[in-house]
């Protein structure tokens, strides 16, 4: 199925921290994704716990809490044609060791806490954090390139 698609994406406190987060929108801009909401933000525990509650019981969660409540991130929805899975393509593996070159965790990321970026995994988990991050919404504007980017 290609169905036009909106995602959530977010540089994570260690990427902002070691200055990534040009390289990392700069990769999402020029494979063709539209940017349709971008904020930076320090998270509130209430909003990482509402993003990360299906981690809840994991033995990482509060330490996962503790490091996205540390500093800025960077939140960002793109929207495209399957930019759920392209997305999460161009993030790569969750740990950074086994991830792929040419991903954003196989060029940038040693280590699986600290993997600089998030991306939805599927369509709900879309849905619902684009609502909390963004409740004010995403923008609708119209790209000039889009019939050179889409046959
Ligand atoms: P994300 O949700 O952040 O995009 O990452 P993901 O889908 O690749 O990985 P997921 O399984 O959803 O895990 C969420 C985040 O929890 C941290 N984690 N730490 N120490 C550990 O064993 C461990 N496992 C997961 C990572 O920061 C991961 O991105
Ligand atoms: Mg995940």
């Amino acid at each position: 199925m290609s169905d036009m698609q909106t995602t959530f994406v977010m540089v994570k406190p260690d990427g902002v921290q070691r200055g990534l987060v040009g390289e990392i929108i700069k990769r999402f801009e020029r494979k063709g994704l539209k940017l349709v909401g971008l904020k930076s933000i320090i998270p509130s525990e209430e909003l990482a716990e509402e993003h990360y509650g299906v981690h809840k019981e994991r033995p990482f969660y509060n330490g996962l809490i503790g490091f996205i409540t540390s500093g800025p991130v960077v939140a960002m929805a793109w929207s495209g044609i399957d930019a759920i899975s392209v997305a999460r393509i161009i993030i790569g593996a969750t740990n950074g060791r086994e991830a792929i070159p040419g991903t954003i965790r196989g060029d940038f990321g040693m280590d699986i806490g600290f993997n600089l970026i998030h991306g939805s995994d599927g369509e709900d988990t879309a849905s619902s954090e684009l609502a909390l991050w963004f409740p004010e919404g995403t923008m609708e504007w119209n790209r000039d390139i889009e019939g050179w980017v889409y046959e």
